[in-house]
């Protein structure tokens, strides 16, 4: 018996939802299934809906601070679900994480400064690093055996040129791996060698599937959490990403002073209550809920994966050790990512996210995000049979 219903459909139209309220603008038609941003479907956990409830009742929305409630659950959490012991005084709180990437980026280097990322990989990484005047240098993943590597060896050789920080995505988004503690210890081993320090986003490090575990890369040795910034938040986990609240977690003094100088440069040292409340209950109440959406998504990447081998053979799935993102392999039906866009969306009626915009690697590919009840993820599924048969 299951408590949580994730069949149930819930209609988001006229919520300002940008999953579901930029369809004309994005695929040019209103009748595209919108199947694309990180988030999901689900309402969140009954226990954050009615604490923020009572909140809003309360009526009087002036300004507000972070409560050490709100970081003791999150230390709570961690400790339980990642064995990682952190203290309260090591987080910091950001509106998300990609402002965070911004203040990391502007905290540790310098305009000019060459900044490390393993691409495919979440298009902010490469928007931020541009935009704030750095430079991007990338080390394409490696596809083996239908999921992703990192070539040691180029790491270093990249190192090697006077990168200064590296943006880890851990899980990797859009791949969906969870790197091991073995690729881990390397990479983290390499960067103190050569002094870059390391931003290690782990926004997707609570949805996982067994037997996979994430290890937050700052937790395995003192010297890497000297070295390391960690990225945490409950939006992607709990269905939260409009509420706006993320963590910073910085043991290392020095470089905690560094984020929060950018920080108070900018006047953005906090989050807003709703985000705090957020937070706070979805760490303190959310686990059940977690751990049945987790049996839900995880028969939602069994479907897809059976369905798509069956029906569409020129597409191979990835199999995510995490997430709801799922990286498609389009590359056998052999079509420019041109014509795989028209079919997708002519055809298919179909909005997924393209590969290209995940950086090299990402050509031939489509992400299709299962973060959806099952009707909905079937009438996707169709629709991408649709566009390819
Ligand atoms: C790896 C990664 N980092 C950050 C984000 C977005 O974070 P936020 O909404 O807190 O800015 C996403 C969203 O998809 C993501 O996949």
């Amino acid at each position: 018996m299951t408590k949580y219903n994730f069949h149930h459909y819930i209609d988001r139209q006229n919520t300002d939802s940008m999953k579901w309220g930029m369809t004309k603008n994005l695929f040019g038609s209103e009748d595209v299934l919108p199947m694309w941003v990180a988030d999901m479907d689900f309402e969140a956990p009954p226990e954050v809906i009615e604490a923020l409830r009572k909140r809003m009742n309360h009526g009087i929305f002036g300004y507000s601070y972070v409560p050490s409630s709100a970081g003791e659950a999150m230390r709570d959490w961690l400790s339980k679900r990642h064995g990682w012991n952190i203290d309260l005084s090591w987080i910091l709180y950001s509106p998300g994480v990609v402002p965070a990437i911004g203040m990391a980026i502007q905290a540790l280097t310098k305009p000019g400064d060459k900044v490390l990322v393993q691409s495919p990989v979440y298009t902010p990484f490469f928007n931020m690093i541009k935009n704030n005047n750095r430079v991007v240098v990338n080390m394409p993943l490696e596809i083996k055996d239908n999921k992703f590597h990192i070539n040691m060896r180029d790491f270093e050789d990249k190192l090697k040129q006077g990168v200064k920080l590296f943006l880890l995505c851990n899980p990797h988004n859009p791949g969906g791996r969870v790197w091991t503690e073995k690729e881990l210890r390397k990479m983290a081993e390499l960067c103190l060698k050569f002094n870059v320090v390391i931003v290690s986003d782990e926004i997707h490090s609570d949805l996982i599937f067994k037997p996979n575990k994430h290890i937050p890369l700052a937790s395995m040795d003192n010297r890497f959490a000297g070295q390391t910034i960690t990225f945490m938040a409950p939006s992607k986990t709990f269905n939260l990403a409009g509420l706006q609240a993320s963590a910073v977690i910085i043991p290392d003094e020095r470089l905690r002073r560094a984020f929060q100088a950018v920080q108070i440069r900018l006047g953005i040292t906090s989050i807003n209550p709703f985000g705090a409340i957020g937070l706070e209950t979805a760490y303190r109440y959310g686990e059940e809920w977690l751990e049945e959406l987790l049996q839900y998504l995880y028969e939602n990447v069994l479907i897809c994966k059976e369905f798509i081998e069956k029906e569409i053979p020129g597409i191979s799935v990835m199999m995510p050790d995490a997430t709801y993102l799922i990286w498609l392999d389009c590359r056998k039906l052999g079509l420019s990512d041109k014509e795989i866009w028209n079919a997708l969306i002519k055809k298919g009626k179909l909005g997924l996210e393209p590969g290209p915009k995940y950086g090299p690697g990402g050509e031939g590919f489509l992400r299709m995000n299962i973060g959806c009840s099952r009707n909905v993820l079937f009438e996707g599924l169709n629709r991408l049979k649709k566009a390819f048969s």
